[in-house]
This record gives structure tokens, C-alpha cells and sequence, in this order.
């Protein structure tokens, strides 16, 4: 049986690169999954906190978030949806972990050398060897408590964006690493695969060098869940593409229209593949292909957007939701750190 386990950090509602890269395949697994396969997903408020956050605004993201998931199908009866902070067993498990973790991988995380990159103005290669750019511990320790919340439930499959890639790397190497030291009867922690969709990186439709992301400052290089029609309608319209007559798929020189080709295929029949997708747009125009992702978008994120806004209101029922998830998520990972606890000589 698998244990499948993802997350998703509360800071705002989730986009189209969120939702076709991870959250989409969340359903389907659950949907498809074993009676015997165990799902977990936990809305990730430790992990927000690296970046500041408003209080406030995090408070309603947590919500929210707990909204989207219900809303896009994600069934509280089969899998345990739970808040990260409602379980202090991760926050143990990465203490523990960073203890075994050495400094020298964190710095070659991407995303921690992209930060430094910014806060000191300079390229990634040149910022790995100088200090911190006043960047916080919680930053740099990001990837180990992601370690810690999948392996605190022994998890098997992580189905995550591509964006994800090296922070499964590393949780690898930590359970490879634990499992090391800490010899038991049997090793302790899988080393958990990555599970991918076609459409595991969705780009800007503003910049397609760059990958959809809930922070850049241009709104509408990202749809969001929540978004109505007319404003999917405009966003799609200013889609950033090419000149290039005509429809192919050539992610390499046509990165703008790759992308709503790839959003299309994902959205419209259920992951075709894309080369086909793009096969029924010869001889046609962006134009042509923007008007059917608009309605392909329109249509896939109807039923959602209309059960998220009922179900943000019904806060008493979230909280119930969040509650019972809680106590599963503590009950699950207790037995791992009764058994990490005496392995490392703390039991
Ligand atoms: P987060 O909150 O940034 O994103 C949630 C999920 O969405 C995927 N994603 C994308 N997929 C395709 N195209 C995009 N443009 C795109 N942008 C985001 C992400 O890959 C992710 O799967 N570190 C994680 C949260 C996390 C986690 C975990 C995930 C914490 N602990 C344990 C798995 C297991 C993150 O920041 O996701």
C-alpha cells in the first residue's frame, strides 16, 4: 500500500499552475487510490512563515485554502486534510532532522540561491559563496521541515509540481541518511518517489521564461481558482506568445504558446498529449487557440469556483474539518516518532 502525502503553502488562493501541476493529480489519486493507500495533505503554515506574512491575510489563506481543497474534490472521509501547525511531530521530526543534515546541501537548494541571488542583487553562482544577505534561518532550513512533514507519515509518492524536483532530492538523502545512522530492525523512512503530471510546470503568461508563481507582482500572469470568466477571458487574451504564423508545439522557441497548449491538453481531455493537441491547431491562429482555452478554462474551473464560495462561508464546518484532520495527522506520525525518538536515544 502507498501513503501518498503533498502540501501546499497558504499564501493566497491557488492557481492553474497549482492546480494542473499538483492539486489536480491529488484528486485523482484519491479518486483511483487503493482502499488500502493512505493520503494525507496538509496546508502548510510553517512554511509560509519563511517569507513575512500579514496575519491577518494568513489567517483568511489558511481558510481559504481548506475551501479549495474541498472544493476541487478532495474527499476529508478518505484522505486526511490537515493544517501543518496543528501537528508539532513535523516540527520535531525537523529538528531532529537538521541535526543530520549537512549546511553544505541547503545551499545548493535553488530556490534558497535564488533568494540570496535577489536580496543581494547578484547571480546565483556568485551568492553561493558569501553570506547570508540577511536572509532568515527559516529560509535556509525550508527544504528539511518539508522532509520532516513527508516523513513524519513514512510517505511513499509526493505528487508535486516540477518545481519541487530537488526539495524530494534532499528528503531522499535525509531518509537515506537517517536510515544510516539510526539502524533499527528495519530501516525507518521509504525514500519516497515524486509523482508528476504532464502539465507538472505551468509558465507566466506574462513571461514564459518563468514559471506560474502566486508571488510574481503582474496579477495576470496567473489565473487563479477563484477567478471569474471574464477576468480568465482577459488574462488569456494578453497571454504573452509569439509571431510565429500558425500553431506548434516547440517549447524551446515558442515557450508562450507551448505553455496554452499545454494548459489546453491538461485542462480540456484530461491530459492528452499534447503533441495532439496542438495537431488539431494547424492552420489555425493564437487567436483561434486562445478562444477554446478560454472556454476550456472557463468550463474546468466552474464547479469549483461555485462550491469554494459556499464553502468559505461555512467557517464552522472548515474548522470541524480542520480539527478532526488534526487529530489524525497527530495520531499517524506519533507511531514514526515513537520509534524516531528511541532510535536516537531521546525515547
Ligand atoms: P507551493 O505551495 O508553492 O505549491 C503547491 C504545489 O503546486 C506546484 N506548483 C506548480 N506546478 C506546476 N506549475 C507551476 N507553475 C507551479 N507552481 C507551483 C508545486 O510544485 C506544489 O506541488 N514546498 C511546497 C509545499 C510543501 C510540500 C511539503 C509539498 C511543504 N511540505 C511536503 C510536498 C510535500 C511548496 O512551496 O508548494
Amino acid at each position: 500500500p502507498r501513503v501518498i502525502f503533498s502540501g501546499i503553502q497558504p499564501t493566497g488562493i491557488p492557481h492553474l499552475g497549482n492546480y494542473l501541476g499538483a492539486l489536480s493529480n491529488w484528486v485523482k489519486l484519491q479518486n483511483t487510490a487503493s482502499p488500502s493507500d493512505e493520503l494525507l495533505f496538509s496546508i502548510v503554515g510553517w512554511h509560509a512563515l519563511t517569507l513575512p506574512q500579514d496575519p491577518q491575510k494568513l489567517r483568511e489563506a489558511r481558510m481559504d485554502i481548506l475551501a479549495v481543497l474541498l472544493a476541487i474534490g478532495i474527499d476529508p472521509d478518505r484522505a486526511v486534510v490537515f493544517h501543518q501547525d496543528h501537528n508539532p511531530n513535523h516540527t520535531e521530526l525537523a529538528w531532529i532532522f537538521n541535526c543530520i543534515t549537512p549546511m553544505g546541501k541547503l545551499r545548493r537548494m535553488t530556490t534558497w540561491k535564488s533568494r540570496l541571488a535577489t536580496s543581494r542583487n547578484m547571480g546565483e553562482e556568485d551568492a553561493v559563496d558569501v553570506d547570508d544577505g540577511g536572509l532568515n534561518l527559516g529560509l535556509f532550513a525550508y527544504p528539511v521541515l518539508q522532509a520532516a512533514d513527508i516523513l513524519a507519515y513514512r510517505a511513499t509518492h509526493v505528487p508535486v509540481g516540477d518545481d519541487q524536483t530537488q526539495h524530494l532530492e534532499l528528503c531522499r538523502v535525509i531518509a537515506d541518511q537517517f536510515n544510516r545512522n539510526f539502524k533499527g530492525m528495519e530501516k525507518l523512512f521509504p525514500l519516497p518517489i515524486q509523482l508528476n503530471t504532464p502539465s507538472k510546470r505551468i509558465l507566466s503568461l506574462r513571461d514564459p521564461t518563468s514559471k506560474m508563481s502566486k508571488s510574481a507582482p503582474d496579477t495576470s500572469s496567473r489565473i487563479l481558482l477563484t477567478d471569474p470568466p471574464s477576468t480568465i477571458a482577459n488574462k488569456i487574451r494578453s497571454a504573452v506568445t509569439d509571431s510565429i504564423p500558425g500553431i506548434t508545439y516547440d517549447p524551446v522557441n515558442r515557450p508562450g504558446t507551448a505553455n496554452l497548449l499545454t494548459i489546453l491538453a491538461a485542462c480540456n481531455y484530461d491530459n492528452e498529449d499534447v503533441q495532439e493537441t496542438a495537431g488539431r491547431y494547424v492552420g489555425k491562429n493564437h487567436g483561434a487557440l486562445k478562444k477554446d482555452l478560454t472556454e476550456a478554462v472557463v468550463e474546468l474551473l466552474k464547479r469549483p469556483r461555485e462550491k469554494f464560495e459556499k464553502l468559505r462561508t461555512e467557517t464552522g464546518y472548515l474548522e470541524q474539518i480542520a480539527q478532526a484532520g488534526a487529530e489524525k495527522a497527530r495520531s499517524r506520525s506519533e507511531a514514526t516518532m515513537v520509534e524516531v525518538r528511541k532510535r536516537v536515544g531521546l525515547a
